[in-house]
């Protein structure tokens, strides 16, 4: 018992840091995550070939290599062009990239869902490509857009936690400074499995509760 308040005064900074970058790793992946997503759906589902070839590239590449070596090849390909990224750079621009190829296919498939004679009726209307993009189907894709960027957000706080690798200093990272620091190598990443999954439960339900309010009418 008093064991453990002490372990907690020692070392409970490391795990509130932690959570802290972790949440700022999470929120810039999907900020500029959703930014390169939406350009590269816009990309796949144009007509220009080029556009196409590069938006599927880069999709399937990215979501068909792990984020664990994403991290790696940006933290030290960086370094050979002679750019010296930070951990938090080089973590954030990896995050950023993998989530961007993930949030492409939410934005295509939410496009997807909104019916063709949308689509015809707001060319029927007059409305040009970009016209009928912003006032047509996107409010209507959004629908199905915004909860899965929602899940999206869940999903990388957890992702997060392979930046530890690169030293990106997110609560997987403080952990394990924990563990060397305590010689206890159990109870700091329970502790941050605690953590973890405080927040992406408690960010799941209250995901869904604005879903349910915003959504059902
Ligand atoms: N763990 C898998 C990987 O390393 C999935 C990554 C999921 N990323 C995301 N932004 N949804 O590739």
């Amino acid at each position: 018992q008093s064991q453990n308040s002490s372990f907690w005064a020692k070392y409970g900074n490391f795990f509130i840091t932690g959570t802290l970058w972790t949440l700022a790793f999470a929120a810039i992946a999907v900020f500029f995550g959703s930014i390169i997503g939406t350009f590269m759906a816009l990309m796949k589902i144009s007509k220009n070939w080029i556009l196409k070839i590069i938006a599927n590239v880069y999709i399937e590449f990215i979501r068909g290599t792990p984020l664990l070596v994403q991290a790696f090849m940006i933290f030290f390909g960086t370094q050979i062009i002679g750019l010296n990224l930070s951990p938090f750079m080089a973590g954030a621009v990896a995050m950023a990239i993998n989530s961007g190829a993930y949030v492409a296919e939410i934005i295509r498939s939410g496009i997807n869902s909104v019916p063709l004679g949308q689509k015809e009726a707001a060319a029927s209307l007059g409305f040009s490509y970009s016209q009928s993009m912003r006032f047509v189907i996107m409010p209507q894709a959004l629908k199905s857009i915004w909860p899965a960027l929602g899940n999206e957000f869940v999903t990388v706080i957890k992702e997060s936690s392979v930046l530890s690798v690169i030293g990106a200093t997110e609560l997987m990272f403080q952990a394990s400074i924990v563990q060397g620091a305590s010689f206890k190598p159990f109870l700091p990443v329970f502790i941050a499995a605690m953590i973890y999954f405080v927040l992406t439960f408690g960010i799941s339900r209250i995901l869904a509760l604005i879903e349910t309010h915003s959504f059902k009418h």
